[in-house]
Parts: C-alpha cells; sequence; structure tokens
C-alpha cells in the first residue's frame, strides 16, 4: 500500500517521457511527514540518477532558501526560483513531468495547468486533490471541473489524494 507522497511522484516520474521536470511550490520544512511530502528532494534525487534536468518554483524565498538548502545538503543538483507558479511554468519548454503543489486556491492551479508548456505525453500531478476548503477536488477542483473526471486518475496516499493528468 503506498503510504508516502513521494511514492505517487516516483511512480508517475517513471512513465512520464524524456525532458525536464518542474515543480510548483517547493518543500518549506525540513522533514517529511504525511502532509509534507519533501517533494524537492525526492523529485531532484530522482532526476540526478536519471540525468534529468530539476527546476522548483515558490512564491515565498524563505521557503526558497530552505529547497536550495535541503539540495546542498544532500549534494543534489537543481534550480530553485522564487517566483509565482503561473508564470515560472512558463519559462520551460517541454516539461515531461510537472508536480503542482501551491495554494489551496484551485485558481492558481489552474493557470498554472493553462500556461504549461507540457511535452507530447507529459505527467502533471496535483496535490492535494481531496475535498478540503480549496473546493471538491481541492487545488485541482478547477482543472477537474476543466477537463472532467474521465480524463484523471486519482491516487490515494494516507489521507490525502492526488490527480495525475495525461499531456
Ligand atoms: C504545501 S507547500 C509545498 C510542499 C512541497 N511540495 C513538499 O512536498 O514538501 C505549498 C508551497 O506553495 C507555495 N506557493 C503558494 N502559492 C504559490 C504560487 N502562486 N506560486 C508558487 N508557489 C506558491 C508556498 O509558498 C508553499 O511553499
Amino acid at each position: 500500500m503506498t503510504t508516502r507522497k513521494a511514492d505517487v511522484l516516483l511512480k508517475w516520474l517513471a512513465k512520464a517521457p524524456p525532458g525536464p521536470v518542474v515543480e510548483l511550490g517547493c518543500t518549506r520544512y525540513d522533514y517529511e511527514s504525511e502532509s509534507e511530502g519533501f517533494s524537492t528532494f525526492y523529485l531532484a534525487k530522482q532526476c540526478a540518477s536519471e540525468g534529468r534536468e530539476f527546476r522548483s518554483f515558490d512564491i515565498n524565498p524563505s521557503h526558497v532558501r530552505n529547497a536550495r538548502k535541503i539540495l546542498s545538503d544532500h549534494g543534489l543538483v537543481g534550480t530553485v526560483q522564487a517566483l509565482p507558479g503561473d508564470h515560472a511554468v512558463k519559462l520551460v519548454p517541454a516539461i515531461a513531468f510537472l508536480y503542482l503543489d501551491t495554494s489551496d486556491n484551485a485558481g492558481d492551479t489552474m493557470h498554472q495547468y493553462l500556461n504549461a508548456n507540457m511535452a507530447p505525453g507529459g505527467i502533471i500531478v496535483i496535490d492535494d486533490c481531496h475535498s478540503y476548503g480549496a473546493g471538491q477536488f481541492g487545488k485541482g477542483t478547477k482543472v477537474i471541473e476543466f477537463l472532467g473526471l474521465d480524463k484523471i486518475r486519482f491516487e490515494k496516499t494516507g489521507d490525502f489524494i492526488m490527480a495525475v493528468i495525461q499531456a
């Protein structure tokens, strides 16, 4: 049984075509928990082992500093920049794997999704798509309403649900 968010991310990353991996919403704490997936570390580590480019963006500069420290403490390579996700995602062409884990405003996730230039067959994973204050499908509410349920796979880890979309 899957119990960690990282397991879902790495499972789907393995199915992504060649190309860059982009994360919107970097790791802000120094630990992993059921809700805090420590995604920057796991994605960067896997990218390093595959020779993929890894880029992470976050609107909060102190979270960016934390994520950079995690990477350097573990000897991992990757670019972490302080930028709003809907702008940042436009900077990377032909994204192979996109992880959307920013605010609880489902409109933010929708703008990020619409602005992303995905490679054919690229994989998009949206965190926190369970029902809570962000809407019926959490952060993914607007994207899921837009695409329809038949286009989405749902993966549960503990109390948390991620949505998986193939471009
Ligand atoms: C839940 S945390 C990300 C957790 C991280 N993915 C992990 O697994 O450790 C959400 C992050 O999104 C950032 N954020 C919120 N709104 C944003 C936006 N519009 N653009 C980029 N980052 C944003 C926050 O600063 C915060 O660091």
